[in-house]
């Protein structure tokens, strides 16, 4: 065949193509204008959606950029500082922190520091030298009250996600980080998994209002099983779940097509059984019954034992407290996790989300200080979460007097966390709250260990720089003095005036305070 022929072939083949190409595109030209014509009727004449009914076909577009607009707000119109319920200068501080890349910024603060609530630290003008400085004071927890206190130097720790709310890499990536960053993890309220221990740290076993892992056949707390999960080296705790910020007086569900053989195991439940939370613990309808159920706890573990509630009334602390003074120090517990009205969960009521409860900022000042007014404070260690993601969140809390902070969202951003606010469906796009294994193969359990281990060393490492920058040589030294907050007048007040310690008489007690012989009685 010669030259001519071939072109001629070629292009008798590129005329067909054409053809056929130019046939398709009519034929799907058509197609498609049918099925506009279909949606067009369909939209027109039904009754449900008014946008539809009034703009059919293009009414649709709506749905599908608003649910567009989830994920590209972040990057295309929110400012640095403008998003809920973090903004991207959080979360890039996070994200800097756990790749270990340089943390510092350039050319000057993005923050407004005028409006009412921010919070500055004073520094001083003699501040310690780099090698004067010092790691924080280790707190021992349940020292006296039980055979196996706790001892730990860790300021910020893992707060309680259950495995089942989130997946199997993202909770072997934080026992492994936290093991690396020398914190504890929280089990949360689903129980003990052997990923909780694969990384060796040290854990916080939450019992839940369901007791997953710790209940008998009828729901009730069983002493076999929390002597056995106490028998574990690791468990160092017990934090008994109250409730929750983001969702107080609220149980849960875990529907029973989640609850796989693994999951149900861990759990104490049948497979496919629904694991549901009740909204409170049926034991628990008072004070009374909580110190209770706090000294028998720790009666069976012999192990630190303490609760996590969300606090809004100190009417509730003087009950509790002044129980605590009648019935002896014994009773007390060992810890107070107070959450913040605005903590994270994996599903959650808007209107509990929203309006339920007091955030840490009113909430931590108002614990601390009644036990202060109570004597409690050496007996009782206080862990604060929420929202306390970032250095100066944390520096404010160890300021207004918490021991320790703990944190979810931090280490979720750690994970790899892009905010898509899809943990109550299965479809996390970073494999983190979803078992979509497909998913979760995105999480690469070696890489993102490190990056939690990373972000909770740097997180410690830069509020040591804060209390170094006040004049202070160790992160626990703060005190109310050393930051101020910004007040309506535009003037700004220590935390100490804003909120002064108590300074009053003691309430009437039937049991003598901590140091006295008869006060009161
Ligand atoms: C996905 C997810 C699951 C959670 N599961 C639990 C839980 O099982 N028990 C609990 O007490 N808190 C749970 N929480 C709340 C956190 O432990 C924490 O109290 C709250 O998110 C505030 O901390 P943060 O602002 O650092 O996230 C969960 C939070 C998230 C985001």
């Amino acid at each position: 065949m010669n030259y001519e022929a071939i072109v001629n072939v070629l292009a008798d083949i590129a005329k067909i193509f054409i053809t056929y190409t130019v046939i398709l595109f009519v034929f799907l030209f058509i197609v498609l204008c049918c099925y506009i014509v279909v949606l067009y009727v369909i939209d027109r004449t039904q009754k449900e959606h008014t946008v539809r009914r009034n703009y059919p076909v293009i009414g649709r577009f709506r749905y599908f950029f608003e649910h567009l607009g989830e994920f590209f707000r972040q990057y295309f119109f929110a400012m640095d500082r403008e998003e809920m319920p973090f903004n991207r200068a959080q979360r890039s501080w996070v994200y800097r922190a756990a790749k270990n890349l340089d943390q510092t910024v350039a050319f000057g603060s993005t923050r407004d520091l005028r409006p009412e609530g921010t919070v500055m630290f004073i520094n001083s003008p003699f501040p310690p030298l780099t090698d004067e400085s010092l790691p924080p004071k280790p707190i021992r927890l349940g020292d006296g009250y039980c055979g196996k206190p706790y001892e730990t130097s860790a300021i910020v720790n893992i707060s309680g996600m259950s495995f089942g709310a989130i997946s199997k890499p993202a909770v072997r990536a934080l026992s492994h980080g936290a093991k690396a960053a020398g914190c504890w993890v929280n089990t949360g309220e689903g129980g003990l998994s052997r990923y909780h221990l694969e990384g060796g740290c040290d854990i916080v076993f939450q019992i839940g209002t369901g007791k997953f892992g710790v209940r008998d056949r009828h729901g009730n707390l069983s002493e076999e099983k929390l002597a056995g999960i106490a028998q574990h080296e690791a468990v160092k705790m017990f934090e008994i779940k109250l409730s929750q910020g983001a969702k107080p007086g609220k149980g849960g569900m875990l529907p029973g097509a989640k609850v796989t053989a693994e999951i149900a195991e861990i759990r104490g439940l049948e497979i496919g059984q629904d694991a549901i939370s009740p909204n409170r613990h049926h034991e628990l309808a008072t004070s009374e019954d909580l110190l209770e159920m706090i000294y028998r706890v720790r009666q069976i573990t012999d192990k630190p034992t303490g609760f996590k509630a969300v606090i809004s009334s100190s009417a509730w602390l003087d009950e509790l407290f002044g129980l605590i003074r009648a019935k002896g120090l014994e009773y007390a517990p060992d810890f107070i996790t107070v959450d913040s009205a605005d903590g994270g969960t994996g599903a959650a009521p808007m209107s509990l989300m929203d309006d339920v409860g007091l955030t840490i900022k009113e909430s931590l000042p108002m614990l601390v200080d009644k036990l202060d007014e109570y004597q409690l404070r050496d007996r009782i260690k206080v862990n604060a979460s929420g929202k306390l993601i970032n250095p100066t969140e944390v520096a404010w809390a160890l300021c207004v007097g918490t021991d320790f902070v703990s944190t979810a969202r931090g280490p979720m951003f750690a994970l790899g966390c892009i905010q898509a606010l899809q943990c109550n469906k299965n479809t996390c796009p970073t494999g983190i709250t979803t078992h979509d294994r497909e998913l979760q193969k995105g999480l690469v359990v070696e890489n993102k260990q490190k990056r939690v281990a990373h972000y909770i060393k740097n997180l410690e490492k830069e509020i040591r720089i804060i209390a170094n920058s006040c004049g202070l040589k160790r992160p626990r030294d703060f005190t109310r003095e050393h930051a101020r907050i910004v007040i309506d007048t535009g003037r700004s007040v220590t935390l100490a005036q804003l909120y002064p310690s108590f300074q009053g008489h003691p309430p009437k007690l039937t049991a003598p305070l901590e140091g006295e012989s008869a006060v009161n009685s």
